[in-house]
């Protein structure tokens, strides 16, 4: 695997062993080739086969508002919560793909008359996704909430938590590909990345077993606070 590592730029060791397995075995079906080595080599001239093969590994599917029930609790009861505490909000949505996730909050946070208090990061693995994330040719998204959204490249297995303290981080349907070492070192990222009281959004299929044992308690579904320092 340490060449298709290298060929397609992708943490592979990262991902969950299975959803490695069957991708490489359909990219290999797809590009009729016999084996792993075989599919590194096509893989490094073929441009369209390499990205292929990036995406089908980053899961990279997104929308705006996805699950909007997460979105009505982050507007009914998580920012209303976490503006009264604070002049400014940063929010990071760490795995943001097209940029949509961050997006919708930008625009719940318009709605609640605090964008221009508002400092908005997305972070992703993948260069393609951002590049379309700062684009954000996206309906409904005004030139402000464009404005105050930044975006940058951040494996969130390697390169740990952007500078700051953030008071919302959201990373959702991130760490249901990644294997058991990588989403450990995953979860101690967020949670370096929060200031106190700070809260924790994972997607509506993931939670922790153990919330206090990263220092958060769970507020509401898959929402959890930074108790400690
Ligand atoms: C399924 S999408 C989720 C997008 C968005 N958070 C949502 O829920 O709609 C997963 C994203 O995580 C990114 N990703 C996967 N592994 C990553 C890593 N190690 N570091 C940073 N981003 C990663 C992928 O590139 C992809 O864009």
């Amino acid at each position: 695997m340490g060449e298709l590592e290298r060929v397609s730029g992708l943490p592979l060791a990262s991902f969950r062993d299975e959803h490695v397995d069957e991708q490489v075995a359909r990219a290999c079906r797809r590009l009729d080739v016999p084996d792993v080595l075989s599919l590194a080599r096509v893989l490094r001239s073929d441009e369209a086969a390499r990205r292929r093969f990036r995406r089908s590994i980053a899961i990279s599917h997104a929308a705006m508002f996805r699950d909007p029930e997460q979105f009505a609790l982050l507007e009914e009861e998580l920012l209303p919560r976490l503006l009264a505490g604070t002049a400014r909000i940063s929010a990071w949505s760490a795995g943001c793909s097209d940029g949509s996730e961050l997006y919708s909050l930008g625009v719940v946070l318009e709605r609640l008359g605090a964008l221009n208090r508002s400092l908005l990061l997305g972070s992703d693995l993948l260069e393609e996704n951002l590049a379309l994330a700062q684009v954000g040719a996206f309906d409904g998204v005004s030139d402000a909430v464009r404005a105050r959204a930044r975006f940058e490249r951040r494996d969130l297995t390697a390169d740990g938590p952007p500078p700051g303290r953030w008071r919302l981080v959201l990373c959702r349907n991130v760490a249901i590909y990644m294997g058991p070492a990588a989403r450990e070192r995953l979860y101690g990222t967020l949670v370096a990345a929060l200031a106190r009281r700070g809260v924790l959004l994972l997607g509506r299929s993931e939670r922790l077993i153990d919330p206090a044992r990263y220092g958060l308690c769970a507020i509401a579904p898959h929402a959890y606070e930074r108790v400690g320092g």
